[in-house]
């Protein structure tokens, strides 16, 4: 009809294709490291800190969070499809006596947090186009846990990139408009600043924010130490890791990328840099990221105002042929274009890392049971012997 050609058209006007033709030259790109000085990075030990200097921190940490100065951002842009679940990731239940959700669990730390320190810790929520309705209404539905939107929940929707076939051409998608996908974390700085709630987080006098995905049903998102830390070393961002588990867990690893800070994501990591050890046999990056980073406003003003590099990942999609038929793919047909938020790292100097214990901070959900790993299974078990539920 006359109004989807319109439709069509306005979709395809908000293409960037300077971008689009950057982006396809990229998914050619070998990811090769030998130009880069990659190199082990240091850390703290939270279980190894000194009584002073971790009361050091926590007294700096303290006094910030009870004058109302951290928020929070919860990354929720992703569906449970790995999970096998038909619906956003936040809305799964891990299979917990209580049925709650990822949301829920999330929102009970950060009222225990918030109630600890005399304070309603602001949060943020990052949706995506494909998710956001269906996440606002389990929210209404659940009375918003107790939070009030608008007031101390806030919810904006991340970017989106068109998606293209192996020989750069851009899908058009089961709707009939130009197919888009997700992209990446990495959008979350511009996404922030774009949608106004870096002026809402500096209106509520919020100077630290804590970063964390939605699928860790133990995450700490307020923790002093870690806050303290930064505030002591003078950095804009800290972030926590855990010791990972093997060469091969599915983790990004901390490292130093040219001097600067970085992490080197599992999907991109040599096989020979995963299994290398250090005198006492220690793998020599074995900081994993957790996706649990602490930043001043600041940083994340600064990491908004350039856009991020993108990687390339192969994936089925569904798209509509030159002849109007819908083609359902069995294989990859089609390159999606994510940022990653830790490659706004290297645009600082320094900043804190601070180890902690993956049984007390680090139970994600990725996959389905079958796996057997990351699953509900192993992070229900991780949750209820840290609640001491059993
Ligand atoms: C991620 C990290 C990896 C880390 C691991 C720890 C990336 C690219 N890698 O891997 O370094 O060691 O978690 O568990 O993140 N999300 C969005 N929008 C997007 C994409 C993701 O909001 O466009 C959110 C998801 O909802 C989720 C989080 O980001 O909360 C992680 O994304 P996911 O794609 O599941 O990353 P992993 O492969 O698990």
């Amino acid at each position: 009809s006359e109004e989807e050609k319109q439709e069509f058209l306005n979709s395809i006007l908000t293409i960037d294709f300077n971008q689009v033709e950057k982006l396809y030259e990229s998914s050619k790109e070998e990811k090769d490291f030998s130009n880069a000085k990659i190199e082990p990075i240091d850390f703290v030990d939270k279980s190894k800190l000194k009584k002073e200097d971790s009361k050091k921190y926590e007294s700096i940490g303290e006094s910030k969070i009870k004058e109302g100065k951290l928020a929070v951002v919860t990354m929720a842009g992703g569906q449970g499809t790995r999970l096998g679940h038909d619906g956003p990731k936040g809305t799964f239940d891990i299979g917990l006596d209580s049925h709650k959700s990822l949301f829920e669990l999330l929102c009970d730390s950060l009222k225990e947090e918030g109630k600890k320190y005399g304070v309603t810790i602001p949060w943020f929520i990052m949706t995506s186009r494909e998710n956001n309705k269906a996440t606002i209404e389990f929210f209404e539905k659940h009375k918003y846990f107790g939070y009030q939107k608008d007031k101390n929940l806030f919810f904006f929707i991340q970017g989106e990139l068109p998606m293209m076939d192996t020989e750069g051409k851009i899908l058009i998608g089961e709707d009939g408009l130009v197919k888009l996908a997700a992209d990446g974390h990495g959008g979350i700085y511009e996404a922030l600043v774009k949608n106004k709630m870096v002026d809402k987080m500096k209106e509520l006098g919020v100077e630290w924010v804590f970063i964390g995905g939605v699928d860790n049903c133990l995450v700490k998102m307020v923790d002093p130490v870690l806050m303290g830390i930064a505030i002591d070393k003078g950095v804009t961002v800290a972030c926590k890791s855990v010791v990972k588990a093997n060469p091969y867990e599915k983790v990004g690893v901390f490292c130093r990328r040219n001097g600067k800070p970085n992490v080197i994501e599992y999907s991109e990591i040599t096989e020979e840099m995963a299994e290398a050890v250090d005198e006492n046999g220690e793998l020599l990056y074995g900081e994993s990221h957790i996706l649990c980073n602490l930043f001043n406003v600041k940083a994340i003003e600064r990491m908004g105002a350039n856009p991020l590099p993108y990687h390339v990942a192969y994936k089925k999609a569904k798209y509509i042929d030159k002849d109007g038929n819908l083609v359902v793919p069995d294989s990859p047909n089609a390159y999606k274009f994510e940022a990653f938020l830790f490659d706004a790292f290297g645009k600082v100097d320094d900043m804190a890392i601070l180890r902690v214990k993956r049984e007390e901070e680090f139970a994600p959900v990725k996959n389905s049971d079958s796996a057997d790993v990351d699953c509900p299974r192993t992070a229900r078990k991780l949750y209820k012997q840290f609640h001491h539920l059993d």
